[in-house]
């Protein structure tokens, strides 16, 4: 397997090995700001119930949880990777401790919630790993409660970088393959947002997706 398989291996599932090592250093580096911004877009309130799916090293998750502190709400975390749960489960210790969050080894086809539990959903970096679209959308509509909000972020350029460079399969990243999965899902008012970082600099690509009140 030459270097490049590698690299890509480990950034669909982080290892244990150097390259994860490696590889979750760049994640932290690379990807804070795509992250901090869906943490912003899900305008999270404290009380409530928040999933991150493919946390990686919990980035996402530790934004969370300073926001739900004050109030009732927990962050909950799946990731299919042992090293990113470990590492992860060190990062947010003292929250885990305290009761306000949970995080999980698991995979996104299969979410050990009861349905309608969370009231946001964020992933980043993410969907372009699922081998089934259709069973991954479907199963976070199940787990998102109805007036619930799901979002993902990501920078467009960097995933046709990502894809030039052999790290991610052809085409696997397109965003219309997941918007078609959320519309297939039952997720309703399906929309792509171009929006400014805080840097006034980075456009971030901000998918929003909605499970309607009436919805069960
Ligand atoms: C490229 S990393 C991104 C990590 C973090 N979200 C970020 O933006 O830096 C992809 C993460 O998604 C996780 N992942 C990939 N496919 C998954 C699946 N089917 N179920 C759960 N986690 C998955 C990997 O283990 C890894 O931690």
């Amino acid at each position: 397997m030459g270097l490049t398989d590698v690299i890509a291996d480990n950034l669909r599932k982080p290892g244990s090995g150097l390259t994860g090592w490696i590889i979750s250093k760049l994640l932290k580096k690379k990807n804070s700001d795509v992250i901090t911004h869906a943490v912003g877009a899900c305008s999270v309130e404290p009380d409530h119930h928040v999933l991150e799916v493919g946390f990686g090293p919990g980035i996402g998750m530790a934004a969370v949880a300073d926001i739900i502190k004050t109030g009732s709400g927990k962050v909950y975390g799946v990731d299919f990777s042992q090293s990113m749960v470990e590492e992860a489960t060190n990062r947010l210790s003292e929250e885990i401790k305290r009761g306000k969050a949970e995080v999980q080894f698991g995979d996104v086809a299969s979410l050990p919630f009861q349905d309608g539990s969370m009231h946001r959903i964020l992933h980043t970096n993410c969907y372009y790993f699922w081998p089934d679209m259709n069973a991954a959308t479907k199963e976070l509509y199940r787990v998102l409660k109805p007036g619930g909000l799901m979002i993902t972020t990501f920078v467009y350029e960097r995933l046709v970088t990502a894809e030039a460079r052999g790290f991610l399969p052809p085409g696997v990243w397109k965003p219309e393959r997941y918007i078609d999965g959320l519309n297939q899902a039952g997720f309703q008012n399906v929309e792509r947002k171009s929006e400014l970082g805080r840097d006034e600099k980075t456009h971030f690509d901000v998918i929003y997706a909605y499970k309607n009140n009436d919805q069960i």
